[in-house]
């Protein structure tokens, strides 16, 4: 089906634009009472990223609600160490917690190996199947999953931590086995995007949130080494690399063969833009807490980063996931004002 609105599309790939695309990441998610109310019906969390039906009710949403210029699939990034046989419970106000993790090279077995996403993931791919329908061409669907070393992090630690020390010691005393839980996921991974491309998906985003803590070098090593085997993998869509925090890996970002960057807003976008040629869309970067300020304020900031913008290569976006204490209001604020932006 033909998109009504592809600016989406278009911006990543460096086509002419009439006004630059914006959406939010976690913009289907508790900053909308409508999100709330589905989500108070069911068990929980996993429940809702389980149930096709639901997945995609709340994908739609902010497309409604918001005006986003794109919508990205509900799941989380947790599915994939999941469907590798690591389950996760998500503890309301606390966050997610793995019964088992892999801190040694016996617990590599607790992974499943030579898995079917087809299978252990069908119901993401129903989800995108689901939300493509029920979109009806309005704008773009996202997939996404998380990059390897983010999901390391998880399967080593088996919750958050303000440090991953237990992932970052991995890379110090036990090198080999960090990379072969790496190329596993990387696989897993590389089956999962391209499950989600024949399900609709019209785009991916790779989610590396906890880039940002590794050194440049290890960065490189540990990191930048399995993306770059996913992005040569997949060419067929529109493809974001979100490092975040990754400030001093952005020229080696810059020659993956994606076509975007996800920025966040430790970095301008002026400087992001020195460091990576034009022949890459970039993507963000608000800070998320200048949607708590007033509507000025929301204008003001907003405009003076699109006045930073120096091509069209751009998709506009927050330097990281919308907070959900933010009031969906103040998003609008922010949307209206990119969308009212004249090139
Ligand atoms: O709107 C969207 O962006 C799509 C849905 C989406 C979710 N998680 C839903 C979610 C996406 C893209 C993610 C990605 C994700 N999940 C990341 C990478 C992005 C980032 O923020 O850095 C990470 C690190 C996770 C893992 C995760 N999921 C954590 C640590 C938590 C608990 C913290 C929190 O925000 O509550 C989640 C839960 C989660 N994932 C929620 C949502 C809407 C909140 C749970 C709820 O509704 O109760």
């Amino acid at each position: 089906m033909k998109l009504q609105n592809d600016l989406f599309l278009r911006a990543a790939r460096g086509e002419q634009i009439e006004r630059y695309p914006v959406w939010l990441m976690r913009q289907a998610g508790r900053i909308l009472p409508e999100y709330r109310a589905v989500r108070a019906k069911l068990s929980g969390f996993k429940e809702l990223v389980e149930t096709p039906a639901f997945a995609s009710e709340v994908t739609i949403q902010p497309v409604d609600l918001l005006g986003v210029d794109a919508a990205i699939i509900f799941s989380d990034i947790l599915v994939v160490p999941e469907a590798m046989g690591l389950t996760y419970e998500m503890i309301e106000q606390k966050g997610p917690w793995f019964e088992k993790t892999i801190r040694t090279r016996e617990q590599l077995s607790f992974i499943d190996r030579n898995i079917d996403v087809y299978d252990r993931l069908s119901y993401v791919m129903e989800a995108i199947r689901i939300t493509k329908r029920d979109l009806a061409g309005r704008v773009p669907l996202i997939g996404f999953a998380g990059a390897p070393w983010t999901i390391l992090c998880y399967m080593v630690e088996g919750k958050g931590s303000k440090t991953f020390s237990e992932s970052r010691k991995m890379l110090y005393t036990q090198p080999d086995l960090a990379h072969e839980l790496l190329q596993e996921i990387t696989d897993v991974t590389i089956s999962y995007l391209k499950a989600q491309i024949e399900a609709g998906a019209d785009a991916l985003q790779l989610f590396d949130s906890w880039a940002g803590i590794l050194g440049d070098d290890q960065y490189e090593e540990f990191g930048v080494k399995y993306i770059r085997q996913i992005t040569e993998a997949i060419s067929t869509v529109p493809f974001t690399v979100f490092s975040k925090g990754a400030i001093g890996s952005l020229p080696v970002l810059a020659k993956l063969p994606c076509t975007t960057l996800g920025i966040d807003w430790n970095m301008s976008m002026d400087v992001a833009r020195s460091l990576v040629h034009e022949t890459k869309t970039l993507q963000g970067n608000l800070d998320p807490c200048v949607l708590y300020g007033s509507n000025e304020l929301i204008e003001l900031e907003t405009r003076k980063l699109l006045k930073s913008f120096k091509s069209q290569r751009h998709i506009v976006n927050l330097g990281h996931g919308v907070y959900p204490d933010i009031d969906p209001e103040k998003v609008k604020v922010f949307i209206n004002t990119v969308k009212s932006y004249e090139i």
